[in-house]
């Protein structure tokens, strides 16, 4: 059963069209992640599903489905926290809005923190945001988020501004909750390699449009998208320092370019001149794996691999 189902999204502002045509969903319990270049469309995508779009962004055309509650996580929680709210009141706002007793609600903050593995939990529920670290901090936006019993929990870059260690156990911490409480979840990122630890699948995005989309083991080891190819291309190993890091060159176009073809031809070291005029169709490659090239199609998958 699906308990996110996106339908052809098209999200427009006034000077263009940064999601064009997104459609994908999400099984009960699963991790599915979201990568691609910055304005992509990544983070609209998920405030659309959230129903917290910014103004000036509207959905055009297209349906999304939540099969119960959704629960969003954002990159800085200084932005989101309360700064003063002690963090367990903030917490407790969410069992608080649904009717629970005060007492109940601070009750249920202090076990909530307990679940996502914050130390002496009766007491950091007194504590002020700025009293916390940047990892704690957003084990508190964690747990908020927790706090409305989501189906669904939507991250959005939620470990891109920590360190590797503590990046590494709140990756863990996600997929810890996503098992214990059959969660599914969202997980958004511009980093392939975050992406490929939590999600099972992958969906990558290139200017509004998914360019590839399949299990996260076939995209990491058979990418079919010359844009994916790419972006594993530019994951640096760990003989690499950060300053030897291979970068895809140029960049996306502006949401607000017009382009009949596919969006990632003038970048692509393959296009001919078809990928510039005609939008390439999605073609299964793999048992659910697909991708919209036109020069992979099912039999000469190998060619591009
Ligand atoms: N509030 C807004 N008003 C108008 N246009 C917007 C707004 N927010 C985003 N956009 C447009 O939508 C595009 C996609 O934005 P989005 O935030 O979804 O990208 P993203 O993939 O999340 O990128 P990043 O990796 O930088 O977070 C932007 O490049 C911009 O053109
Ligand atoms: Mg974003």
């Amino acid at each position: 059963m699906n308990v996110l189902t996106v339908d052809h999204l098209r999200l427009g502002t006034e000077h263009g069209v940064p999601v064009k045509d997104v459609s994908f969903s999400v099984g009960e319990g699963e991790c599915v992640g979201i990568v691609g270049e910055s304005g992509s469309g990544k983070s609209l995508t998920l405030r659309a599903i959230a129903g917290v779009l910014p103004v000036g962004v509207r959905v055009v055309s297209g349906e999304h489905d939540v099969n119960g509650r959704s629960a969003m996580v954002f990159q800085e929680p200084m932005t989101t926290l309360n700064p003063t709210m002690r963090v367990g009141e903030f917490i407790a706002e969410g069992p608080r809005a649904r009717g629970v007793s005060k007492a109940d609600s601070v009750r249920r903050a202090v076990e909530l923190l307990t679940e996502v593995g914050v130390p002496d939990p009766a007491t950091r529920a007194r504590a002020w945001p700025h009293q916390l670290s940047g990892g704690l901090r957003q084990r508190v936006m964690i747990a908020a988020a927790l706090a409305v019993e989501p189906a669904i929990l939507l991250c959005d870059e939620p470990t891109t501004a920590l360190d590797t260690t503590v990046q590494a156990q709140l990756l863990a911490l996600v997929d810890r909750l996503r098992v214990e409480r059959g969660m599914s979840v969202v997980f958004v990122s511009h980093n392939l390699a975050v992406v490929s630890r939590v999600a099972q699948r992958v969906i990558v995005m290139y200017a509004g449009r998914i360019v590839e989309a399949g299990p996260t083991s076939e995209i990491l080891h058979h990418p079919a998208h010359p844009y994916t190819q790419a972006l594993i291309a530019a994951i640096p190993t760990e003989n690499e320092r950060a300053g030897d890091l291979t970068t895809i060159a140029g960049a996306p176009p502006d949401a607000s370019a017009l382009i009949e073809g596919c969006s990632f031809a003038a970048r692509c070291p393959l296009a001919q001149e078809t990928c510039r005029t005609v939008l390439p169709p999605t073609v299964e490659v793999g048992r659910g794996h697909a991708a919209a090239c036109h020069l992979v199609t099912p039999a000469d998958r190998e060619v591009l691999v």
